[in-house]
């Protein structure tokens, strides 16, 4: 239980309808795994029990979202659900202006096309994998300025998603503030376990970048969730809710990437919001080009009426009590079980560290990968690599190493119930029971671009 609260974290909501799930049998997850080159990416769902892989796009949307649905203005131009979903980002995030994009990485595109110039460099607390690879595509660099203690997965400290000022300012002093377009900064940092930033940390950052006339902006795809723990975790902030924190965390930067299949609790749908009048214009043109009329930006006008009310409940206290809850009731499950994860326990999933788990497998064979294959093959429980596949590749074809070698049990908002957790956390502990006597993986298939999504591997004997 959240050691935080004293009433256990129940769901503040009930369930109307159901989805059926298929359960498999050993044999038949050994095919489907072998099939998929054992990349938990290559699954097919029906082959999955339960679902880990994302808490991007797989929420459960509520009545009133799908009633929503049921109220889009497919208009080609000036849908009406877009002038809500454009009030709405307005009201409760503060932004200024707002263009709808199919998801995250459309609005990653645009803005490093608007924003970065050959030899740039973008620094932030930690690489967000399509973040990286689009300010990479438009001639940048991206560094990492985030805090150590982010790379250890053992320190507890509470905000490992904050900036380090000194490695930022040794940045600007070495660069020049005319090469930093941007600083990047992602709340509730994903690649780092879910961790927050601290509203402390933001706004030293705010003070030093202005100093400078350098921009933040913000990936805000998980924002409710670093609120709350901003709520739980830090001084003055205990009195104050989730929404209100979520508009002082947007009030410290100057635009935002939005990925809305996360926090915003929709399926599909993202956006770029930004406050200055220069930068929307140019987006709104070029919008035009990747993603469709700045009206719709590639989504059809029932996703957007879908994404304006989905914005509303995830900023709702209860909502987000019971959202990370959840999470933090499977991490403290595992934990008790004595198995390695990164600490604390993230907002939107349990991280589990492989270098810990299995530590007599080397990162060239894969550690990472090899545990979600392994979790499947046990209890059909789909996880995914967050490690050297995911890190991918220099400009120079040398690999990245990552310190942190994680499998990321990722839990969808609104979706399973407490007795799948105590399921997960069994299929991690019967895994773990064995570990010794599990070998690595070898890649035997790389694509070019985020070759997580679609890397195959063979079994080491
Ligand atoms: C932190 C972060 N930023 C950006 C994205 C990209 O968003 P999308 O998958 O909607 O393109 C994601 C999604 O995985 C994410 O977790």
């Amino acid at each position: 239980m959240n050691k935080h609260i004293k009433r256990s974290w129940a769901e503040p909501y009930k369930m109307k309808m159901v989805e059926l799930l298929k359960m498999t049998t050993s044999a038949q997850r050994k095919k489907a795994l072998q099939q998929a080159g054992y990349n938990t990416f290559l699954l097919r769902s029906e082959d999955v029990y339960i679902d880990l892989l994302t808490d991007s796009g797989t929420s459960a949307m509520s009545d009133r979202q799908w009633a929503g649905m049921m109220m889009g203005d497919e208009a080609y131009a000036g849908s009406w659900n877009f002038y809500h979903l454009e009030e709405v980002v307005k009201n409760i995030y503060g932004y200024k202006y707002v263009i709808p994009t199919h998801q995250g990485r459309g609005a990653e595109n645009i803005l490093s096309k608007i924003l970065i110039k050959k030899g740039d460099v973008i620094p932030g607390n930690m690489y967000f994998t399509t973040t990286r690879l689009h300010q990479e595509l438009a001639g940048g660099r991206f560094e990492d300025i985030i805090i150590d203690e982010a790379h250890d997965p053992d320190n507890e400290f509470p905000f490992k998603g904050n900036a380090d000022l000194n490695k930022l300012q040794r940045l600007i002093k070495k660069k020049g503030a005319k090469k930093i377009p941007y600083i990047s900064i992602a709340t509730s940092v994903n690649m780092a376990g879910g961790q927050p930033i601290s509203m402390k940390n933001l706004k030293e950052l705010r003070v030093l970048t202005q100093k400078h006339g350098i921009r933040i902006i913000h990936d805000m795809t998980r924002v409710a969730e670093n609120a709350y723990f901003i709520q739980q975790r830090e001084k003055g902030y205990q009195n104050k809710s989730v929404k209100e924190i979520v508009k002082e965390i947007c009030s410290y930067t100057d635009g935002a990437t939005m990925s809305a299949k996360k926090d915003a609790l929709v399926n599909i749908g993202g956006f770029l919001a930004v406050n200055d009048w220069d930068v929307f214009e140019e987006a709104r043109n070029m919008v035009v080009v990747y993603e469709g009329l700045h009206t719709y930006g590639g989504l059809a006008g029932r996703d957007m009426e879908a994404m304006a009310i989905g914005i509303g409940e995830s900023i709702s206290d209860d909502h987000i009590r019971a959202r990370v809850g959840q999470v933090i009731y499977l991490g403290e499950k595992m934990l008790d079980l004595g198995i390695p994860i990164v600490k604390p326990i993230g907002g939107h999933g349990v991280f589990v560290n492989a270098k810990g788990f299995l530590p007599h497998i080397p990162q060239n064979d894969f550690p990472a990968q090899t545990l979600a294959a392994e979790i499947y093959l046990d209890s059909g429980v789909r996880t995914m690599e967050r490690g050297i596949v995911s890190a991918g590749r220099k400009s120079n074809g040398e690999n990245y190493y990552p310190k942190l070698e994680l499998v990321r049990f990722t839990i969808p908002r609104r979706v399973y119930t407490q007795a799948h957790m105590d399921v997960i956390a069994e299929s991690a502990g019967r895994v773990y029971e064995h570990c010794e006597k599990i070998k690595g993986l070898k890649m035997v298939y790389e694509p070019k671009y985020l070759r997580f999504f679609q890397a195959r591997f063979e079994k080491l004997n």
